[in-house]
């Protein structure tokens, strides 16, 4: 006959659930903790002066107007986010095959990151580098004919100025994210070349072939313009599968003198993460891209996700693997709700 009711203590000496057994304890023992001041804000940035424009996929992320960035970033600032990453749409009647508006005197984005800079000089100011905003096809580089791949030297020269011209807006930070190679070392020359030498590099070093790039591509508009569902990186892009080849960027892109290497996608590269964590000693970043973002935002709205909790989690191990600095469309919310 089995007692059920009789439940002799076990013999145990270790009884890891004494360090969670009330809300002070847990805070005592919490290993990882995320910060406003690891928070960088990515931001869409428009021409013209009409008002804020939702984004389906990104809900509570617009398209600003130069007005309303500045508006925004004094609030971010309010709130302790001293960092964002500018994105420009550009309009579609502006765009080539070779994105030459970049690099164009009158590209009204030099004007809008100088503005920004004479408005809150004390926001630090990271310009992402990558043509896919000004191409037709929505590449981040320009096409070779022959392979109809993009051509690496070329676009990296073209990078090159682009980079210079936006760091000589007041750019604080650029933030290659186009996988070019050697890309790093060409803009940290012309950069020291220019006198640009406290200027940053914010290395996208191991940028994967993500489908969760896609509401961004809505947001800058390179998804719709490209005349394709989806837009094909993999030639640039480094394949999901691999682990190796991500440190092998990072390592180049250490050697030719990045300041920060971000690990993109973040929620789903973990192990990345945490594997450039150890090859390195230059600060990590992961960028939450806009598909993690949606995911959660689209569970949380059908009822099936605690978007507050699921938010908090998401970002929470991504510093936890080893994300010194995060870049996520929930950095404003966050920093709301760490207060
Ligand atoms: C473009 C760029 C992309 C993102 C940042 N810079 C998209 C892409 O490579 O197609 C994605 C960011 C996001 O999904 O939030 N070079």
């Amino acid at each position: 006959m089995i007692n059920s009711a009789y439940t002799p203590p076990l013999d145990l000496v270790r009884r890891p659930r004494r360090n969670r057994q009330n809300a002070a304890i847990r805070a005592l023992v919490r290993e990882t903790r995320l910060h406003t001041d690891d928070l960088i804000q990515p931001l869409f940035v428009k021409d013209g002066k009409g008002g804020p424009e939702s984004i389906d996929s990104m809900p509570g992320i617009e398209r600003l107007n130069v007005k309303d960035l500045i508006k925004e970033t004094v609030q971010l600032a309010r709130l302790g986010i001293r960092a964002v990453a500018l994105f420009p749409q550009i309009d579609p009647a502006l765009k080539d095959a070779r994105g030459k508006y970049a690099v164009a005197d009158k590209n009204w984005f030099f004007g809008a990151i100088r503005q920004l800079k004479k408005e809150v000089p004390d926001i630090l100011v990271i310009a992402d580098v990558a043509l896919d905003p000004y191409t037709t096809h929505g590449h981040d580089g320009v096409l070779d004919p022959a392979t109809g791949q993009v051509a690496n030297d070329e676009t990296v020269h073209i990078l090159t100025h682009y980079a210079t011209r936006l760091a000589a807006a007041g750019a604080d930070m650029v933030a290659p994210s186009d996988m070019m190679d050697g890309r790093i070392g060409a803009i940290r020359d012309e950069l020291d070349h220019e006198g640009f030498t406290q200027t940053s590099i914010l290395a996208y070093a191991a940028k994967f072939a993500s489908a969760y790039y896609g509401p961004f591509r809505d947001a800058v508009g390179s998804a719709t313009t490209a005349g394709a569902p989806t837009l094909d990186k993999r030639s640039y892009q480094l394949d999901p599968a691999n682990l190796r080849e991500a440190l092998l960027e990072a390592r180049l892109d250490e050697d030719q003198g990045a300041d920060i290497l971000m690990v993109k996608p973040a929620g789903l590269y973990l192990d990345v993460i945490s594997a450039v964590r150890m090859a390195t000693t230059l600060p990590i970043a992961a960028y939450q891209v806009s598909g993690e973002y949606a995911q959660i935002h689209a569970a949380a709205r059908a009822g099936w996700l605690d978007l507050e909790k699921a938010r908090h989690e998401s970002l929470l191990a991504i510093k936890r693997a080893g994300a010194d600095i995060i870049l996520t469309y929930f950095a404003r919310d966050m920093a709301r709700s760490l207060r």
